[in-house]
This record gives structure tokens, sequence and C-alpha cells, in this order.
């Protein structure tokens, strides 16, 4: 028994991944010269690409983590979220770079850029690993993108169903049946 038996197709393997971290991260360290970097995370699902991508970033940063749950029902988005844990750090004057796994509907990172740009922060911006923009219902864009996915609900390498799959070191789609278990 298998967690990979589970998956129906691999969307991206372990290699692709690692190589579209080493070039997202190449193209940050130029962006980023001279500034003050802090890579900021939502938990939980972007803890693995947080973790391949910093490691590509040759800079002086930090790195902070949030907790976040929305309000509404089951898993639709609604976009008013409770901050469960807040920053450590303070953001006046840094140049903040929000790290997510997946931008789907866009409704809570709109709601935490909006959030945290009223800390005075000298930027801010968005990396996401993978962009589903057909679901957007909110204007927003991410400033680096690894790669757009069409709408299929994809689990591995951080993403989760029902927090399983998150340690899979791909990105794929999950056969139907593992949803009716
Ligand atoms: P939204 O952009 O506010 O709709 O929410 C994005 C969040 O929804 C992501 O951070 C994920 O936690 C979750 N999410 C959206 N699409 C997927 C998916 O295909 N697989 C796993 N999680 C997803
Ligand atoms: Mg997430």
């Amino acid at each position: 028994m298998s967690m990979r038996d589970d998956i129906l197709k691999v969307l991206f393997t372990e290699e692709q991944l690692k190589e579209k971290c080493a070039e997202m991260g190449a193209q940050i360290t130029k962006d980023y010269q001279g500034k003050n970097l802090v890579l900021v995370t939502v938990l939980k699902g972007a803890v693995v690409y947080m973790a391949d991508l910093m490691r590509h970033i040759d800079l002086e940063c930090a790195i902070d983590f949030m907790v976040v749950s929305s309000y509404g029902s089951g898993t639709k988005s609604t976009g008013v979220v409770k901050i469960v844990k807040d920053l450590d750090e303070d953001l006046s004057g840094k140049d903040i770079l929000i790290v997510e796994d997946i931008l789907d509907t866009g409704m809570t990172l709109n709601y935490l850029k909006g959030l945290l740009s009223s800390r005075n922060p000298a930027s801010i911006r968005i990396a996401t690993l993978l962009d589903k923009p057909e679901r957007r219902a909110v204007e927003l864009q991410a400033d680096y993108v690894g790669y757009q996915v069409p709408d299929e609900f994809v689990v591995g390498y951080g993403l989760d169903y029902d927090e399983k799959y998150r340690n899979l070191p791909f990105v794929g789609v999950l056969k139907p049946e593992a949803y009716q278990r």
C-alpha cells in the first residue's frame, strides 16, 4: 500500500520542482539586491516550497510565518480571514515577499496583502508555485509564478487533501476514489 496508488497523474516531478525553485530563487536574488527581504509564509501548504525556494535565494533575508483560518463554510473561501498566529517581525521598511503554494480564488491572499500593506512595508510582492488563473474571484496577480495549472485539484509538495498527501515529493492529481474515503 503506497500513497502513490491514490495518484491519477503526476503534473510536476521532483526534478522539475527542484529546477523551478532554482530558477525562481535566482530571479528573486537578482530583484532583491540591496533590499530588506522578508519571506512570509502562510502555514501550512507553502512550507515545502518555501524550504526549497529559500535555499536558492543568495541574499540575507528573514523568514516569518502566519497561521490564518478563513471564516465561512466548508472549502469555500470567503476572503475574510482570522489571524491565528501573526508575524513575529515588525514589517516597517521591509521588502515582503509572500510565499504561497497555490493561488486559487485569490481571496485569502488579497485580504492578507491588504493587511500587511497597512504595516508600512517598503514593498510587498507575491511568489506562488502554482497559479489557477481560471479560478480567480478577485483581481490579484502574483509577481512570481512557478507554473499555471488548470482547474483541477492538486496535491503533494505541501498541498493537501484533508491534511493528507502533503509529504508527496511531486505535485499530482488524485484519483476520484481517493476523495470518497
Ligand atoms: P484562495 O486563493 O483564497 O482560494 O485559497 C488558496 C488556498 O486554497 C491555497 O493556499 C490552498 O491551501 C487551497 N487550495 C486551492 N486549490 C488547491 C488545490 O488544488 N489543492 C490543494 N489546496 C488548494
Ligand atoms: Mg495554503
